[in-house]
């Protein structure tokens, strides 16, 4: 026999015993349905309440239900501030004599709890300009809520470096676009790591230089690249809950995404932590020529024709000129958990 633990949770808008029961039964019923499972494979369920819920044990849905020989346990949840309210949580325990795939059931309000499990794709949009912590805040977050990180950067960064590396005029738009055509370009996630797979050679790690920075500002004003790109990102975004970061994410590549931030910060600011990154990465350059660098992409990303650096009109603004890395991807988080606490 093999043992399977399945989790779940739903919330209820009020402590009344019929919203209770009808919310943990619906829960139940979900649980029972996604994962095939007999009434004769449950072994034991246990149920927690958040401290707001006192008007009915939620076990009383499952003997409802007709589970009456099934051993069931209700408790209350480890009140911590800030947590969702008004929470039913479950945790099933099964036995099958087959393996199979566990599926998690989130539900209602709880369904913040897991994101990544939700029904729903969750898409979350950061723009802003070069140097503004996109990258670092889109990885805490992907991670904190487990779900993928999709740096757009890189895929323009992987065309310049092509573009590099083959010696292309980069103002020859048409040679760049047939050299692309022939191009393998993929994306691939290795234990959830973006990677950038060109004609089957990984190269992540060969294009953040600056030569490759400035490249792929350039390129990235070719429509057709553009449209290349955003065709790969978009389909992405299509199977999978992700943050997605880059200059156009909420205004082209997803206008309809679940959350959308831009992220900006001083330009002084924004080149001394590309200063302070190289120096940790053992390449000293004058703070100087990186300002000018960072301030020539910024007026490329703003002022291509084509889907051009700008602030979407429903996007919400974050300035990290004097804000830490924690203090951003909580803000960020925070909307994010707030809003789908109301929705
Ligand atoms: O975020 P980054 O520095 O890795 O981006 C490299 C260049 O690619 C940047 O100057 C502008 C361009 N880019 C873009 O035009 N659209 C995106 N969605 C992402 C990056």
């Amino acid at each position: 026999m093999i043992f399977y633990a399945i989790r779940g949770a739903t919330t209820v808008e009020e402590n009344t015993p019929q919203q209770i029961l009808t919310r943990t039964t619906t829960l139940l019923e979900t649980i029972i349905e996604r994962n095939c499972i007999d009434y004769k494979d449950i072994v034991s369920i246990i149920f927690t309440g958040t401290k707001d819920l006192d008007a009915q044990y939620p076990a009383v849905a499952a003997r409802q239900m007709g589970m009456v020989d099934i051993p069931l346990f209700c408790c209350q949840e480890m009140y911590v501030k800030g947590s969702l309210e008004r929470c039913i949580r479950v945790l099933m325990h099964i036995q099958v004599s087959e393996p199979k795939d566990v599926k998690h059931v989130y539900l209602e309000k709880a369904k913040v709890l897991r994101p990544d499990l939700a029904d729903e794709i969750l898409t979350i949009a950061i723009d802003g300009p070069a140097g503004a912590g996109k990258s670092t805040i889109a990885k805490a977050i992907s991670k904190t809520l487990n779900i993928l990180y999709l740096d757009t950067g890189a895929m323009y960064r992987a065309v310049a470096y092509k573009m590099l590396k083959s010696n292309i005029d980069l103002n020859d738009h048409q040679k760049v676009v047939n050299v692309l055509n022939k191009t393998d370009l993929q994306v691939r996630y290795d234990h959830g790591k973006q990677k950038i797979i060109m004609d089957g050679k990984d190269v992540t790690s060969l294009i953040r230089t600056t030569e490759v920075s400035q490249a792929a500002s350039k390129v990235a004003t070719i429509p057709e690249i553009r449209l290349k790109l955003v065709d790969i990102q978009r389909n992405i975004a299509s199977k999978n809950s992700l943050v997605m970061d880059g200059r156009d994410i909420g205004t082209y590549v997803l206008p309809n995404a679940s959350f959308k931030f831009y992220l900006t910060a001083s330009l002084d600011e924004r080149a001394k932590r590309r200063w302070l990154e190289m120096k940790a990465n053992g390449v000293e350059q004058n703070i100087e020529s990186i300002r000018q660098s960072i301030h020539e992409r910024d007026i490329n990303d703003q002022n291509r024709s084509f889907a051009p650096l700008k602030q979407a009109e429903d996007a919400i603004v974050i300035d990290s000129t004097d804000k830490s890395i924690e203090q951003v991807t909580n803000e960020i988080l925070g909307h994010i958990r707030g809003s789908l606490r109301k929705g």
